[in-house]
């Protein structure tokens, strides 16, 4: 098999898929919980289960890690050996270059056979699959191809078993759908197939295909690998929704506001900050929000008056703003763009309400704040002179990754991290990560308020880092809750073809 460049470089997933047709017997959960204790055959050995399978190849590269050589392929991950061991599962996903590579396609391949010459017809069709599929929606990727899109082209250049190589993965739906080709629902299958007789191609070869799956990125090829590593949806579902109620007992008071009659309590779904400016007629300080929005519309304007001198203000001429804060990595002081919470959005029982925050929501706000920086949330430097966007970020004081983090999102996202990282299952500990992950980018400054979405969750501006001057400072649960729904849904429909 030719190598791409992606098999050189960071992270490698090999995936094997077989026993297809017992999936269509019996439920995902049951098959999984009987393979479990039962004995496996791995890349040619066997063993007495898949633990003692996970355990042997661990070993295996835990050595290959200590050879000098190993480490230096081109790409090869800024890891320490524990950590890139954390994260795999050998052989089919190492978060570095995949040793058993070679391996899995000595045992899974079939060598050139030059009497059986390999011919198809280049496949030019136009092809088109909308991005609502749940299975696609369940990570976010760029240039994410629905999976769909790609099962017609595998299925025309390959046959069942085959082995599929992308080595520029991205989110690993080219697995996904080599999978597809043997668990693809019968509405999907009927229709291709009808769609392919009207024109006049041969009837597809339903069965999946070996994928291997190799992406620069070691964030892809996580994400990839728990696409396509098969794990229990239930045990899952039920270990995710344990941490939330435990973080919930944990930092639920953070999240704890008054209704306006002063005494029922309710739970905030998300805080509004916004950017406080000053005037460049009066020096006044304008709250970005107060001012510009359009409380009929609902939409910020972009010529609004100075509260204090009537001046005409716009984004452009107002002034920033500094506050002095004491960094929570450093202790030293930071001086940063100033913010101010200007709403809370919470809900009594089903019923949401929003109103401004009161003295207790900034004295809560206030005792966030002191809390030391769980030490789970990174405080690496960006390297701002290499980002396209860099030149936005440093100006406005914002350097170091735990910076894009407000306390409370801060204290939250590291309470689940923490308990999903420390999560004993190997596969489920990933998923886990593979789904608390989906809450950094919306907990984070970039996440901007639109006042009229429907929902508050990823509005940050994908590909920049773009800070906006009104945040929506989204809770955990709000966040989490629903994707949990979302993802057990698109695992379950992946895994139970009819
Ligand atoms: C367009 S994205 C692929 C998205 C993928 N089709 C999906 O559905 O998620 C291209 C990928 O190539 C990866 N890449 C870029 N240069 C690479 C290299 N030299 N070796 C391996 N991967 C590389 C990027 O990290 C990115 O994930």
């Amino acid at each position: 098999m030719a190598r791409s460049k992606g098999d050189h470089r960071t992270g490698q997933l090999v995936r094997s898929i077989s026993g297809q047709d017992e999936m269509f017997e019996k439920s995902y959960e049951e098959v999984l919980e009987t393979r479990r204790s039962q004995p496996v055959e791995c890349l040619g050995r066997s063993f007495e289960n898949d633990k003692k399978r996970r355990e042997f190849f661990l070993e295996k590269l835990r050595r290959k890690l200590k050879d000098p050589e190993f480490r230096k392929i081109e790409g090869f991950p800024i890891g320490a050996d524990e950590d890139i061991l954390a994260l795999s599962d050998p052989p089919y996903y190492t978060a570095c270059p995949n040793p058993f590579l070679a391996e899995f396609v000595k045992c899974h391949g079939r060598p050139y056979d030059p009497e059986q010459a390999y011919h198809r017809e280049p496949f030019a069709v136009d092809v088109s699959e909308g991005k609502t599929d749940t299975l696609y929606k369940a990570h976010g990727y760029h240039t994410k191809v629905p999976h769909r899109a790609i099962v017609p082209s595998i299925l025309h250049y390959t046959k069942p078993g085959d082995i599929v190589l992308d080595g520029f993965c991205g989110s690993g739906m080219t697995g996904v759908a080599a999978q597809w080709c043997g668990t693809a629902p019968t509405a999907f299958r009927r229709e291709l197939e009808q769609r392919w007789f009207k024109e006049g191609r041969a009837a597809p070869e339903w069965g999946a295909r070996h994928a291997v799956l190799g992406d620069l990125s070691p964030a892809a090829t996580f994400i990839a690998a728990n696409y396509n590593i098969p794990f229990d949806v239930h045990a899952f579902a039920k270990a995710a929704r344990k941490l939330l109620d435990e973080v919930e007992e944990e930092i639920g008071w953070m999240y704890e506001t008054f209704h306006t009659d002063g005494k029922t309590r309710g739970r905030i779904n998300y805080t509004v900050w916004s950017e406080v400016f000053s005037c460049p007629e009066c020096v006044g300080q304008v709250v970005f929000l107060h001012e510009a929005l359009d409380k009929n519309t609902q939409k910020t304007r972009s010529v609004f008056p100075c509260p204090h001198c009537s001046a005409e203000l716009t984004k452009g001429n107002l002034e920033r703003s500094f506050e002095t804060l004491v960094d929570a990595a450093s202790g030293e002081a930071w001086k940063r763009i100033r913010f101010q919470a200007v709403l809370v959005d919470y809900s009594v029982g089903k019923t949401r309400f929003q109103k401004e925050p009161d003295s207790n929501d900034l004295s809560t706000l206030d005792r966030i704040d002191n809390l030391k920086l769980p030490s789970s949330i990174p405080t690496n430097a960006f390297p701002i002179d290499e980002m396209y966007h860099g030149s936005r970020l440093a100006p406005k004081g914002f350097r170091q990754v735990h910076q894009m983090f407000l306390p409370r999102a801060a204290q939250s996202l590291a309470a689940m991290w923490r308990r999903a990282d420390g999560w004993e299952d190997q596969r489920l500990r990933n998923m886990l990560l593979f789904f608390v992950e989906q809450a950094v980018w919306t907990m984070s400054l970039l996440n901007r308020f639109r006042p009229t979405g429907y929902s508050q969750v990823n509005q940050f501006l994908s590909g920049v880092f773009y800070l906006p001057s009104q945040h929506a400072e989204v809770s955990l649960a709000y966040v989490l809750s629903g994707k949990l729904e979302r993802l057990v849904s698109a695992f379950s429909s992946r895994t139970l073809p009819k």
